[in-house]
């Protein structure tokens, strides 16, 4: 059996990530019925960045799956002595069923999956974030019933590792996916590209604009994310660029009457978000959050469905 990470969103097809998230659906309702990780067995969560829902979500998630979350905050207490990342894979799955890590570089969580015989899961990079896009779905999927043929716009940072997610996991999900960033803040295209070509497979689109009005023009989901991410500098900067990208009530006034709103968190109102808009009736930041509990047990639950070579050791 063939070990499955997620590393990226596209990690998963569109049939693979609407299986997890129609099992999220199921695990939120039967919260407490789901035991994959019962023995217990151990998941590591490992941070190398600052984190309060990935953190609270994965910790609970494991607890409430009949596991142990062994979550180490400061990565360098495992990795301070300069140990290759691999290095740490081979000690690490030889005694936990999945590994967890948010840290910079995506070369880095890809080196771990390539030593590790146990799932490892991008708890955010610098270059996506896949398990909030996979909370995002889920509560799109509450609110509008379904993911496909809607319009999704996301405005501010369109590099960063939300709008690359947003591209991968949406076109993934057969959404139109419309990223609004000024110069110098567009999408890699190579991720467009690569989200052009999973959009043709699933009915949806991905496009790159710069002006925020005609993006949102029509829009089922109006989706944003802090101007400044964690490593970045060059606030003042890059709160000028932005400022015409802010999520306000008059800018929603184009989207779709019923449009909802998402931010993944932290908020920081008065620049990517009005304080109006996020505490107001469409936003639905808190289902967000909270899905990401949900969509998150049922990721591992389906990759430890997938192979476990301690359980299996045949299988490794
Ligand atoms: N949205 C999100 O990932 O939040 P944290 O950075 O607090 O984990
Ligand atoms: N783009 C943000 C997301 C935080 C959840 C960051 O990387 O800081």
């Amino acid at each position: 059996m063939t070990i499955r990470h997620f590393l990226r969103d596209d990690d998963l097809s569109p049939a693979e990530q609407a299986e997890v998230l129609e099992l999220a659906a199921a695990m939120k309702k039967d919260r407490f019925g789901y035991r994959p990780f019962e023995g217990p067995r151990t998941v590591a969560v490992l941070f190398d960045k600052p984190s309060a829902r990935t953190r609270i979500s994965f910790h609970t998630g494991i607890g409430e799956l009949g596991g142990l979350p062994l979550v180490v905050d400061n990565v360098s207490v495992l990795m301070g002595r300069g140990e290759p990342t691999a290095d740490l894979a081979r000690v690490l799955d030889r005694q936990v069923a999945a590994i967890v890590w948010r840290t910079s570089g995506q070369e880095l969580i890809d080196e771990m999956a390539a030593h590790s015989r146990v799932p490892v899961v991008n708890a955010l990079t610098d270059a996506f974030h896949p398990c909030q896009i996979l909370a995002d779905l889920q509560t799109v999927n509450e609110r509008l019933g379904r993911t496909a043929g809607f319009t999704l716009t996301y405005l501010g940072d369109g590099a960063n590792n939300m709008a690359h997610s947003y591209l991968l996991g949406g076109a993934t999900a057969g959404l139109h996916v419309r990223i609004a960033a000024p110069a110098g803040y567009q999408p890699d295209p190579v991720i467009l590209d690569q989200a052009a070509a999973i959009a043709a497979k699933s009915g949806g689109s991905v496009v790159a604009l710069t002006d925020p009005v005609a993006a949102v023009d029509g829009a089922h989901v109006v989706a944003t994310d802090t101007w400044v991410s964690m490593g970045q500098d060059g606030k003042e900067e890059r709160v000028a660029a932005l400022m015409p990208y802010q999520v306000n009530a008059e800018l929603l006034r184009h989207a779709a009457p019923d449009a909802i709103v998402l931010h993944c968190l932290p908020a920081y109102r008065g620049n990517e978000i009005t304080e109006e808009v996020l505490e107001g009736p469409r936003s639905v930041v808190w289902d967000q959050a909270e899905n990401r509990l949900h969509a998150q047990k049922a990721l591992l639950h389906w990759l430890a469905t997938h192979a476990d070579p301690i359980r299996s050791p045949e299988g490794a």
